[in-house]
């Protein structure tokens, strides 16, 4: 399985998988129950490097296969921990859109800090009234002098108040069809921006899901991404065919973190004088979840790979590995509290945390539903492309419909009957 990956790949993942039995798996629970962010995690991940790893060498990254090492820290993190997974992997939704859309002079001031782990970010997109149809957003930011004033709410703010930056999509032009919206990047302590709810989860609970509220907020005008009014939705959703292969790998080590547990408590528990594990429909069932797990595995380094070298099919394959692996994790994981039996079910036991955890990968960052609606319609695309190549091969039969009027010439032509009926 590992030989997939180039001997780079390799050693950085098994240096995330050091870090991360060292620093996370022992306080995961503990941080779980507090619903606490974790600063002494993120400082650690800071202080080994790992934050640089989805930034551009040139602005302080590591460089290399950024996204498919992207994936490799957030699988391995989840392994651990499904809510230092998302705590990690935030930061490169909150930052693509600077990577994609930036100025040369926001990406000089901000990505060597994100890279070093000194800057935190955030990701300000959904609102009460706009989840999936994002492109319905009501949040607004006029240009006033050299600043824009921003007013209004963002919804589900992962990482909010734990971050020091936010990306703020907001309507800049409410009568454009195309041009509607843009991005805008908020620091944290800017007067009118506040933080209200702070949610209390079900699963991800180390991280903080807030909401952001702001009014008549000044930001200056050289925080509008890319420095042009108008790119906010297409930053938003280049953005998101960049992150989505992220979430797929934090639900990708959830699942796998969930099987390694399971591997170990079937192999130690007795039941009928013999080990669990050596009952043929328990290994049925490992098997089941070792093999979604390794097909999930391979889709997601395909999409982080395509998101690497910037190809076409990026869009489809980042919503693929998105909805498969998350599908695949919330299997696993309830799989994996099944096989702790009634152990599994209590909350001092590691596993129910995994199936909470998973649960979330299946919503954000576009639901599953969402994804099979960007799936689809690429496969639409395809087919027009197909349809020249295809169409002969097809047989067609046509129907004469005898009662029906006048028949059309081309019709009339196709069928071979008169064009005025007799
Ligand atoms: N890349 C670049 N541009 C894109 C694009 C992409 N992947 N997808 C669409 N666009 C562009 C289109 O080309 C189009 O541009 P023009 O107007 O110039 O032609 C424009 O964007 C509008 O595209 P659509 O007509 O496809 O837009 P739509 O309104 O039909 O929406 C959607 C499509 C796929 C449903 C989209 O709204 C979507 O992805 N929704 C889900 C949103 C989402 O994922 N939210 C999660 C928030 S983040 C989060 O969850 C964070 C967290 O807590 C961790």
């Amino acid at each position: 399985m590992d030989g997939l990956l180039s001997k780079e790949n390799l050693e950085w993942k098994y240096r995330v998988r050091e870090i991360a039995e060292k620093f996370v798996r022992p306080v995961a629970a503990k941080y779980d129950r507090a619903q606490e962010y974790p600063w002494e995690i993120q400082k650690a991940l800071a202080k080994e490097g790992i934050f640089k790893v989805w930034i551009p060498k040139e602005y302080g990254g590591a460089g290399g296969e950024r996204i498919l090492n992207l994936c490799i820290t957030v699988e391995e993190l989840a392994r651990t921990c499904g809510g230092v997974g998302v705590l990690f992997a935030v930061n490169a939704l909150g930052s693509f859109p600077i990577i994609l859309g930036g100025t040369e002079a926001q990406k000089q001031k901000w990505l060597p800090k994100l890279a070093a782990g000194e800057t935190l970010i955030a990701y300000c997109l959904s609102e009460k009234g706009s989840g999936s149809d994002a492109a319905s957003m009501r949040c607004r930011a006029r240009r006033d002098g050299d600043s824009f004033i921003i007013d209004g709410e963002k919804k589900w703010t992962t990482n909010g108040s734990a971050a020091n930056l936010y990306t703020v999509f907001a309507v800049t032009d409410p009568k454009s069809k195309t041009r509607r919206m843009s991005g805008l990047l908020v620091e944290k302590g800017t007067p009118g921006f506040t933080f209200k709810k702070f949610e209390d989860k079900m699963g991800i609970r180390c991280v903080p899901v807030v909401e952001s509220h702001f009014h008549a907020c000044r930001v200056p005008a050289e925080n509008l991404l890319g420095g042009e009014e108008g790119y906010g939705f297409r930053h938003a959703m280049g953005t998101l065919d960049q992150a989505r292969p992220g979430v797929a790998a934090q639900a990708l080590g959830l699942a796998q973190g969930a099987l390694d547990y399971a591997l170990v408590y079937t192999s130690r528990r007795k039941q009928f004088g013999q080990r669990v594990i050596d009952f043929q429909a328990v290994q049925h069932m490992l098997a089941n979840m070792a093999t979604k797990i390794e097909a999930a595995r391979q889709l997601v380094y395909a999409a982080a790979r395509a998101a690497d070298k910037g190809l076409d099919n990026l869009t489809k394959l980042s919503a693929m590995c998105k909805l498969y692996a998350t599908d695949v994790a919330m299997e696993v994981t309830t799989d994996a509290v099944q096989l702790f039996g009634g152990y599994g079910y209590m909350c001092d036991y590691p596993i129910e945390k995994y199936m909470r955890d998973a649960k979330i990968t299946q919503i954000y960052e576009g639901t599953n539903q969402v994804q099979k609606i960007v799936i689809s319609r690429a496969l639409m695309k395809e087919a027009t492309i197909l349809q020249s190549m295809l169409d002969p091969y097809i047989p067609q039969e046509k129907q004469y419909v005898l009662d029906e009027g006048p028949v059309a010439p081309e019709a009339a032509a196709a069928f071979n009957v008169p064009a005025v009926r007799e």
